[in-house]
This record gives C-alpha cells, sequence and structure tokens, in this order.
C-alpha cells in the first residue's frame, strides 16, 4: 500500500480525479472492512482534492448518523428530508448545492462551508444505506464532472457494505 496520495498542482478538476480515482482503488484493494475503507477514502478525498470537509452519515432506523469524516465536528443526526443530506436521502439522488446559505434547511456545520455536494450510496433494493457528504469553502465548487467521478467512489464503498 502506498502511505501517500499524490496529486500535482495546477490541473484541471478532470487530471485530479483521473490522477486520484486510481490511487483510491489501489489503496483499499484487498480491505474489506466498511469502516476501515471509508475511512481512508474519506482522508484520500480531502487530501487530494483540498475540501473543506468530507465525511458520511449512515442510515440507521429513520435518521443519518454521523460516520468517519475529516474536518471540523459535526452534526451527529440527520433526519429524513433535514438540510442538504436529508433531501439527498430522501430523493434517492445526488444533490449540488452551489451557496449554501440559499439552500432552505441547510445545517450549517461550519460558516466556513459554501458549498456542498452529497452522493447517496444505494444497496441493490434501492435503499440509502449511507450518504457521502462533501463541503468545500468555495462557492460553487461542484459541478457534473464531481457529481459523476464521485459515483465511481460512491460504488467503492458500496462494494465494502
Ligand atoms: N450541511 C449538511 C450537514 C452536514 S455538514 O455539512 C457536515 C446538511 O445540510 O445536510
Amino acid at each position: 500500500m502506498s502511505d501517500s496520495i499524490v496529486v500535482k498542482q495546477n490541473e484541471s478538476k478532470e487530471e485530479l480525479y483521473a490522477s486520484l480515482i486510481p490511487q483510491i482503488e489501489a489503496l483499499v484493494h484487498g480491505e474489506t472492512d466498511a469502516v476501515a475503507v471509508i475511512s481512508n477514502i474519506i482522508a484520500a478525498l480531502r487530501q487530494g482534492m483540498g475540501w473543506w470537509w468530507v465525511g458520511v452519515y449512515f442510515v440507521k432506523n429513520d435518521e443519518l448518523i454521523l460516520g468517519p469524516f475529516q474536518g471540523e465536528v459535526a452534526c451527529f443526526r440527520i433526519k429524513l428530508g433535514q438540510g442538504v443530506c436529508g433531501t439527498a436521502w430522501k430523493n434517492k439522488e445526488a444533490l449540488i448545492v452551489d451557496n449554501v446559505d440559499e439552500f432552505p434547511g441547510h445545517i450549517a456545520c461550519s460558516s466556513s462551508s459554501k458549498s456542498e455536494i452529497v452522493i447517496p450510496v444505494l444497496d441493490k433494493n434501492d435503499n440509502v444505506l449511507l450518504v457521502l457528504d462533501i463541503d468545500s469553502d468555495q462557492f460553487s465548487d461542484f459541478d457534473e464532472i464531481d457529481k459523476n467521478e464521485l459515483q465511481k467512489v460512491a460504488a467503492l464503498i458500496k462494494n465494502v457494505l
């Protein structure tokens, strides 16, 4: 296992993902423990992309509950339909928010968070197992490229659930 994630400066978003995702695949290859794999994926995403906050919330009963993350402390529990995470869970769809202050019900864990993307991970019966939540300290930091590339990361997480 490589002990660090290497990404170059000043590369396009596409180039960053093209470099980062194979490194994440190699990093988690052969490991089957869900929390271990998710923890290292989160660390690699934050280290590679420089985002403000990266983490997951697990669906447990009727709530999302905080799982492995990197960044500032965050809220423990989120209800279905609440905030960006709860909305992505309810709709079973990835959600991009360009300005979190304009999103009704947004849960502000940090005033530094400006934009957000949430990717739900679904099982084969279409139930949401967890959501991958990423916050940026820049407005409009996420787009369709992130959505598509992060679906590949979601697939790696799904493999170990
Ligand atoms: N902002 C999220 C809550 C989680 S934090 O960003 C870590 C939301 O509105 O769902």
